[in-house]
């Protein structure tokens, strides 16, 4: 069976880029497709500690899975959920891998330049982090990967070090599929970028300060609608999508479509050429605030038991499946 594969971190409470790049794409493929694919989901805890967790990282942990369970994961056989530093394998591929991947490759992953820039000291976790993704991969032979496009350096990196490991060393790992053919999977168009609310030629993300700029999955879905109907949008005055002329506007159209489940496409034939920027914030306001009330109520009735339940028996699988994996790579090096 082949695997499909996801993680999020666990830094803090999810902002709506994560919950409609990841999180949700991962749950609507794994409902569809949980019959005929293993699908594992993650929580890399490890990746958190590359920097602040806001809170208790446990806690968080145990809210992030949650956020899987009341986005709508059904959860069968297939599924296994798990933690990272549970499986210690995950750390001791990635210092196989340390020795497989360059410092030229790895220093040109623009993360790595984000996160270190303006850092005196920078901590070799930041640099080393696309290293442990690729081992959090390769290990379970995961073929498609749903994440945001932000990430998809980070998938060509890990399919550039498992095809050099295979070059040296025959087929040992599954080479994920590439990002053009991962978008498809994911049933969208193009990779997926939720831009922040009040400069939308940048992502949301977690760490902008100006409140209004990011939905949290915790935010009152009152205040949810109100952040959207005060959206920068532009002054042309016509629904377009067209991410670099009116990326306020294109933005709105992309979370509708996501939210909405329905193609991006008919969303953008629904309001090409209309005029009323107000009126279309007032529909992805409704929806976005619809959807929040039906995610916390659900978040609010998932006891702790149910997530540690899964997590003994994602952890047992998960110990499996990579301890096999990682023995033909340590064969390979004549570690074994
Ligand atoms: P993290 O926690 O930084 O991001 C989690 C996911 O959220 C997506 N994302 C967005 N998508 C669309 N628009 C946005 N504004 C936005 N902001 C964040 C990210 O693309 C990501 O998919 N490195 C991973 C965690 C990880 C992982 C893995 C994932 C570690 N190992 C192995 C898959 C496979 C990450 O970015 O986490």
């Amino acid at each position: 069976m082949k695997t499909i594969l996801t993680g999020i971190r666990s830094n803090s409470v999810l902002t709506l880029g994560n919950y409609l790049g990841a999180l949700l794409p991962m749950v609507r493929l794994a409902n569809k497709w949980s019959n005929e694919y293993q699908v594992n989901i993650f929580v890399p805890d490890l990746h958190s500690i590359i920097s602040e967790v806001d809170g208790d990282l446990q806690e968080n942990i145990i809210q992030t899975i949650k956020y899987y369970l009341a986005a709508g994961l059904e959860v069968n056989e297939n599924v296994h959920i798990y933690r990272q530093s549970y499986v210690p394998a995950h750390s001791e591929l990635c210092w196989i891998l340390n020795c497989v991947a360059t410092m030229g490759e790895t220093s040109r992953m623009i993360q790595y330049k984000e996160k270190s820039k303006g850092q005196e000291s920078c901590n070799v976790g930041i640099f080393d982090y696309p290293i442990l993704m690729a081992a959090d991969i390769l290990l379970y032979s995961a073929e498609y990967i749903p994440l945001g496009e932000d990430q998809f350096q980070h998938i060509e990196l890990a399919r550039n070090i498992a095809t050099r490991f295979n070059n040296r060393f025959g087929e040992i790992f599954v080479v994920p599929a590439k990002t053009a053919d991962q978008v498809k999977f994911m049933g969208v168009s193009d990779g997926i970028r939720i831009r922040d609310l009040l400069t939308p030629e940048k992502k949301m993300s977690k760490s902008t300060r100006a409140e209004n700029s990011k939905i949290m999955l915790d935010d009152d879905p009152e205040k949810a609608a109100k952040k959207i109907m005060s959206a920068t949008t532009d002054s042309l005055g016509i629904i377009k999508f067209d991410m670099w002329g009116q990326p306020g506007i294109s933005n709105l159209l992309q979370i509708e479509s996501l939210i909405t489940d329905t193609p991006l496409q008919d969303v953008i034939s629904t309001w090409a050429g209309q005029t009323s920027y107000g009126e279309l914030k007032r529909k992805v306001a409704s929806s976005v605030s619809a959807m929040l009330s039906e995610f916390q109520e659900k978040l609010k009735n998932i006891p702790d038991e149910e997530v540690y339940k899964l997590l003994e028996k994602g952890e047992k699988y998960a110990n499996e499946v990579a301890g096999k994996k990682l023995y033909e790579v340590q064969k390979a090096f004549h570690l074994r």
